[in-house]
């Protein structure tokens, strides 16, 4: 049994991909905790709890920072919409976070799980560089750690530079990115490249007809919205699934190249950007390809 620990700002695509993992047997998710980015953290809170109970399951979910290291937040509703779900209507508050801290948890998950615990993070990297700089002991025993973030070769989708969970907290990403824990990185470039979700994609997610599969895509009203105004098409590309789909079945990938990052720390307009350099540590794989094909079989396996 794999031992999974998920760190999510539950936005819109970060709700299917919870879904994803909630519905997984073959996994065991050692908790949730949610960090701001997309939306305040505790709406975060509210909405994968929300998400929780949706799947009929007890996953302990926990509260993490409210804000990055050093930036003032930034958050994403004109986006993923104001309650972070789209702004259908759903019943996203009053639940209780499980007692704890996010932080605190995260440390003790790596303690209590040996060399077995693995982080799949979707959101901006905050709670992960506070648990590495509060025991650096920790990094040497993460097995792995999925990371939907930064953009390697083409361009961001928050600046022209940079993706927008390395946006929201670059120095966060910075200490993540260089602490030496082994990183397998799915960037924007691959979530362009093989999660984008046309109406012919969305269509065939509706045919399966099942609860899961009306909110996976119901959600994704806000982003459609957003894409259609700003592009004149609803096609929306989904980061955290594809990044959940590989960290559950990494035969998804058909080519990866480690490479040494480095997150660009130094001008406002570049914030976030990675610098990408063949020599120097190759401290994160980058994927280059991966099979749309098995992405999408695995998406909608776990929304039946
Ligand atoms: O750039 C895409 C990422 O930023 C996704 O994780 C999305 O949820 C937002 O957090
Ligand atoms: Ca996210």
């Amino acid at each position: 049994m794999r031992h999974i620990l998920i760190d999510t700002d539950t936005g819109s695509d970060d709700a299917v991909a919870l879904v994803m993992a909630l519905n997984n047997s073959k996994i065991s998710i050692e908790a949730i905790t949610i960090v701001a980015g997309n939306i305040p953290v505790e709406q975060g809170l509210q909405n994968a709890l929300y998400t929780v109970d949706l799947c009929n399951k007890k996953t302990p979910v926990y509260l993490g920072e409210g804000k990055p290291l050093k930036r003032p937040l930034r958050t994403s509703e004109f986006f993923h919409g104001q309650d972070g779900l789209g702004d259908i209507g759903l019943d996203l508050k009053g639940r209780k976070a499980t007692e704890g801290n996010a932080i605190d948890i995260i440390i003790e998950k790596v303690y209590q799980l040996g060399n077995n615990l693995e982080i799949v993070a979707l959101g901006p990297l905050t709670n992960l560089a506070i648990a590495i700089k509060r025991d650096p002991r920790i990094i040497s025993k993460i097995k792995n750690c999925f990371i939907m973030g930064g953009t390697a070769f083409g361009p961001g989708n928050i600046t022209p530079f940079s993706e927008f969970n390395f946006w929201v907290d670059p120095e966060a990403a910075e200490i993540v990115l260089q602490s030496g824990m082994k990183i397998t990185m799915i960037d924007w470039d691959a979530t362009k490249k093989y999660a984008w979700f046309d109406s012919k994609t969305i269509k065939s997610i509706n045919k399966i007809n099942t609860p899961l599969s009306k909110f996976s895509m119901d959600i994704q009203n806000n982003p459609k919205k957003y894409k259609k105004k700003k592009y004149g098409n609803e096609t929306i590309e989904l980061a955290d699934p594809l990044a959940m789909a590989i960290a559950l079945d990494p035969s998804i990938v058909m080519e990866s190249k480690k490479y040494n990052v480095k997150i660009n720390l130094s001008n406002e307009e570049h914030r976030g950007e990675n610098i990408l350099n063949e020599k120097g540590k190759k401290n994160t794989t980058i994927i280059l390809k991966a099979s749309r094909k098995k992405f999408l079989d695995i998406f909608k396996k776990s929304l039946t």
